[in-house]
C-alpha cells in the first residue's frame, strides 16, 4: 500500500515535468523550423567547418568534444540556438554558432542526426553497471532521456557519448554554470554526489545501442 502511494505521485511528477519541458521546447523548435526546409546535402556541406573538432561524420575523437552523430534533430537545433543566443557558453564553440542562420541550424541538425554514432566496444564492469543504472533510474534520467538513453526530441542522447565530456557537463549543471534551456536538467543534477556523477558518466559512455 505504501509503495503504491509513493509510486503514484512519482509517476505524476514524471509525466507533468516531461510534458511541460516538451511543450516549451517544441514551441522554440517550431518557431525555428517552420519557415525552412532541412536539407541533408546542404547540411553535409555546411558541416565541413565543424569537422576539425566534431569529426567528419559527427564522431568526435577528442574526449572533451561531444559527438553529434545520432543526436535527436530537435536537440541539435536547440543546442545550436542556445550557443548562438549566448545562453550556453563555450569559447571554442561560440564563434561557430554565432554565424549560423535558422536555415543553417536546420540543415546541420538534419545532417548530424542522420549520421551513425560509432562507439568502441566497451569494457563493462558489471558492478559499476548495476550501481550506475540504479542511479539513472532513481533520479529519473531514464524518464527524460528514454530507457535506452538515446534521447528524444530536445533531450540529448547520452549513450555512447565521451565520458570526459559527460562528466564536465554534469558538473556544470550541478554548479549552475552549464546553460540549460529550461532549468530541468540543472535540477536533475542536484541530487547526485560527486562519485555518482563520475560513475554515471563512465556507464553512459560505454552504452552501445544497436
Ligand atoms: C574549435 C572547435 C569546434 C568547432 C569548429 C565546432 N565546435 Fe561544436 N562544440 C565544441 C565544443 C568544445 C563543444 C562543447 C561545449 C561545452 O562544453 O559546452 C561543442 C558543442 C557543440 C554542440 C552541443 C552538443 C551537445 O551534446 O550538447 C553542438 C550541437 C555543436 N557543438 C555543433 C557544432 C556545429 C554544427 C559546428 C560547425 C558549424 C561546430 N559545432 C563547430 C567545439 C567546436
Ligand atoms: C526532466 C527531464 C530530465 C531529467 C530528469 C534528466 N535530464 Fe538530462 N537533460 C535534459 C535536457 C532537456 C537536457 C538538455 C539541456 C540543454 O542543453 O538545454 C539534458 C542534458 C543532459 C546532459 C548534457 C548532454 C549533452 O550532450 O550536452 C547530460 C550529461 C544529462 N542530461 C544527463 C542526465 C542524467 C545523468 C540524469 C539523471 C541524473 C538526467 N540527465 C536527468 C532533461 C532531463
Amino acid at each position: 500500500m505504501i509503495s503504491g502511494r509513493i509510486a503514484r505521485p512519482l509517476g505524476a511528477w514524471r509525466a507533468s515535468k516531461v510534458a511541460a519541458v516538451k511543450a516549451a521546447a517544441a514551441f522554440v523548435f517550431l518557431a525555428l523550423t517552420s519557415a525552412c526546409h532541412a536539407g541533408l546535402e546542404e547540411g553535409r556541406v555546411k558541416s565541413q567547418v565543424c569537422a576539425a573538432c566534431h569529426g567528419a561524420d559527427g564522431n568526435s575523437v577528442l574526449p572533451e568534444i561531444p559527438s553529434l552523430a545520432g543526436q535527436p534533430r530537435q536537440f541539435l537545433v536547440t543546442a545550436l540556438y542556445m550557443f548562438r543566443e549566448g545562453r550556453r557558453q563555450n569559447p571554442m564553440m561560440a564563434p561557430f554558432a554565432a554565424k549560423l542562420s535558422n536555415a543553417d541550424l536546420n540543415d546541420l541538425a538534419q545532417y548530424f542526426s542522420s549520421q551513425k554514432l560509432t562507439v568502441p566496444t566497451p569494457k563493462l564492469d558489471a558492478e559499476l553497471v548495476i550501481k550506475a543504472r540504479a542511479v539513472t533510474e532513481k533520479n529519473n534520467c531514464v524518464a527524460c532521456h528514454t530507457a535506452t538513453l538515446v534521447g528524444q526530441q530536445h533531450i540529448p542522447r547520452l549513450a555512447g557519448q565521451h565520458k570526459a565530456y559527460l562528466l564536465e557537463q554534469l558538473k556544470g549543471f550541478k554548479a549552475g554554470t552549464r546553460g540549460d534551456f529550461d532549468g530541468t536538467m540543472t535540477s536533475a543534477a542536484q541530487g547526485l554526489a560527486a562519485d555518482e556523477l563520475e560513475m554515471v558518466a563512465e556507464y553512459l559512455a560505454t552504452l552501445v545501442v544497436p
